[in-house]
């Protein structure tokens, strides 16, 4: 049976399809069979992050109106072959999908892999809960920011009607050079205030916004070493979260983050 994965936030345009895109492609990395279901209906950000726009053929919507089977509709990563998406649609009315229609979906994909990840609109209405039905378990995603922390908090609460057997909190676009000038809300106060596991801490990494903004997944950028660590802790149930202070403390460190504060 595959563990079901909803990345949810609450807030928009705090990094959930970014972290759904890079969890997918490190843990086929490991070696497990993983699918990235888009329920973002009507907004299709995954295959654009994923540089797989132009490899649809079927989508969510077509397999709902039996256009074709799931399998179908399944896009292969070329460089990951355990590495699946199942993409959103750019135009069907979303009331004409419900939270049973992907439920049966995510049903039929239960035998075939290892993880189903699935990324999950902004908002609290109709569309999250569509997403939320089929997962058990959420991952919430944060910025170190109060508008971010209140929505998402805000989710919390409504996950709670869920039969959820885990809910966890990644932190977003965590600059370490504020950190350590004490400019941005700290790690262990998010924490505090969140009162669920952290399982993740994501630099802010310019290497992100380049690559999403262009089609490719990061390879390289200050990321990469915390987003596998995210996946071994999704994968272990371990707890290692990445520090994004390192390369601002010391004598080096104090410099770029002189720099930093210029730019
Ligand atoms: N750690 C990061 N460092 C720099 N930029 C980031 C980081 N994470 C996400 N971004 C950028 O933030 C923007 C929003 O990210 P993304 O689309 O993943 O958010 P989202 O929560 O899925 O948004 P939506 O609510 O609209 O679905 C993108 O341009 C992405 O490249
Ligand atoms: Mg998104």
């Amino acid at each position: 049976m595959a563990r079901k994965i909803v990345i949810t936030s609450g807030k928009g345009g705090v990094g959930k399809t970014t972290i759904c895109a890079n969890l997918g492609v490190n843990l086929s990395r490991l070696g497990f069979r993983v699918v990235m279901v888009d329920v973002d209906i009507g907004l299709n950000n995954l295959d654009v992050v994923m540089g797989l726009e132009k490899c649809i053929i079927f989508d969510l919507t077509d397999v709902v109106m039996g256009k074709c089977r799931v399998r179908q509709a399944l896009i292969q990563h070329p460089e990951y072959p355990s590495l699946y998406i199942l993409p959103s649609s750019h135009s069907f009315t979303k009331s004409s999908i419900n939270g049973d229609h992907i439920k049966n979906i995510i049903n039929n994909l239960d035998k075939m892999f290892d993880y189903i990840l699935i990324d999950c609109p902004a908002g609290v209405d109709v569309g999250f809960h569509r997403a939320v039905y089929s997962a058990n378990e959420a991952i919430i995603v944060v910025t170190p920011h109060l508008s971010s922390l209140r929505d998402a908090d805000k989710v919390l609460g409504i996950l709670n009607e869920y039969n959820l057997t885990s809910k966890s909190l990644v932190i977003n676009r965590m600059r370490g050079d504020m950190l350590l000038s004490g400019d941005m809300m700290n790690i262990e106060s998010i924490v505090r205030s969140m009162r669920i596991p952290l399982i993740g801490v994501i630099p802010e990494d310019d290497t992100v916004s380049s690559v999403s903004s262009v089609g490719y997944l990061l390879k390289t950028g200050e990321s990469t070493r915390a987003f596998t660590l995210l996946s071994e802790n999704i994968h272990n149930g371990t707890k290692k979260i990445y520090d994004c202070t390192y390369k601002y403390r010391g004598l080096i460190g104090y410099f770029k983050r002189g720099l930093k504060k210029l730019i």
